[in-house]
This record gives C-alpha cells, sequence and structure tokens, in this order.
C-alpha cells in the first residue's frame, strides 16, 4: 500500500512538472511541429525557428511579451505575421505551459515558467497596447 501511494505520487509529481503540450499547437501552425519554422518553398519559412533563440531561452519576460502581443511586421523575411495572442493565452497557466514547452523542448535547455512567473509578466507588460517593434526587444533582451 505504502508503494502504491509513493508511486502515485511520484506520477502525480511528474505530470505536474510536464507541460501541457497541446498550447504548442498554436505555435506550430507557423513554427512547425519541430519548431524550426514551417518552410514554405526553399527560401521561405513562414516563421522563424525557435530552436536557440535568444526570444525564448533568453529573458522569459520577453518570451511572456512576443506572445501576449505580437512582433510589428517590418519585413518580408517570413511568410507569416506574429500576432499577440493575449485572448488564447489569457489563462496563466495556459500561458506558463506554452512557456515551458518552448523553453525546454526542441533540444532548448532554459527553465521552466512558473504560473506565478506567467501572471507577473501579464502584469509587467498590461500597458502596451500594439505589438512590439524587432527594435523595442533588441533593445530589452540587452
Ligand atoms: C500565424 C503565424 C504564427 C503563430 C501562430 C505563432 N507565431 Fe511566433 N512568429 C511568427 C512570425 C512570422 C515571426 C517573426 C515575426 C517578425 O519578425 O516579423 C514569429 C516570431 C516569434 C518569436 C521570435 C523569434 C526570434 O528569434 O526572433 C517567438 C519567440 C515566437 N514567435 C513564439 C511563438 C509562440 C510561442 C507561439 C505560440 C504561442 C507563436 N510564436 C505562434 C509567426 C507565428
Amino acid at each position: 500500500m505504502k508503494l502504491i501511494i509513493t508511486s502515485l505520487i511520484a506520477a502525480l509529481g511528474f505530470a505536474m512538472a510536464q507541460p501541457d503540450a497541446s498550447t504548442y499547437i498554436t505555435c506550430q501552425a507557423c513554427h512547425g511541429a519541430d519548431a524550426k519554422g514551417l518552410q514554405l518553398g526553399p527560401n521561405l519559412k513562414m516563421a522563424p525557428s525557435l530552436i536557440g533563440s535568444e526570444y525564448v531561452v533568453g529573458k522569459p519576460e520577453l518570451l511572456a511579451l512576443i506572445i501576449l502581443k505580437g512582433i510589428q511586421k517590418e519585413g518580408a523575411d517570413y511568410a507569416g505575421v506574429m500576432a499577440g495572442m493575449e485572448a488564447m493565452f489569457a489563462d496563466d497557466q495556459k500561458l506558463a505551459d506554452v512557456m515551458t514547452y518552448v523553453r525546454t523542448g526542441f533540444g532548448n535547455t532554459a527553465e521552466a515558467v512558473t504560473v506565478e512567473q506567467a501572471k507577473a509578466y501579464r502584469a509587467q507588460w498590461a500597458d502596451i497596447k500594439a505589438p512590439v517593434t524587432r527594435a523595442k526587444l533588441s533593445e530589452l533582451a540587452k
């Protein structure tokens, strides 16, 4: 009995540590199932790779900013547009899950994001109403 309870607790703990992978389905449409960016042609991708991206594995608040508010489209490097997904990720747990999923998956080894952190990042960027520019992002990344 004790063993059953112990393994049950261990299994629960493991389940809780795993981010909900279904949250990535949204990103997959453009960033691809392998996170390398969906390839549309020999020289055209829907979106950039999320593997090793400074905005994925770097400061987590910037990843939250990108997901919530999007990136201002300035060039034609990618076919897609990174639109803000604030409504889709209105739930802090969901935001934490997708952030953790991309930061710890696909060979990325950044730290997981807690629901408390996700909540704090949402509050931090509450006043931003438009997609952020690349210039602003690189300034914030310093
Ligand atoms: C409709 C297509 C689309 C969807 C859906 C999408 N993205 Fe993007 N994403 C883009 C495009 C296009 C860019 C490049 C934006 C630019 O520079 O104009 C981008 C850029 C990014 C970047 C910056 C990467 C870098 O290194 O510059 C991150 C991080 C990112 N997306 C994360 C996500 C996450 C996480 C999701 C899911 C919650 C997601 N994206 C969903 C199209 C998309």
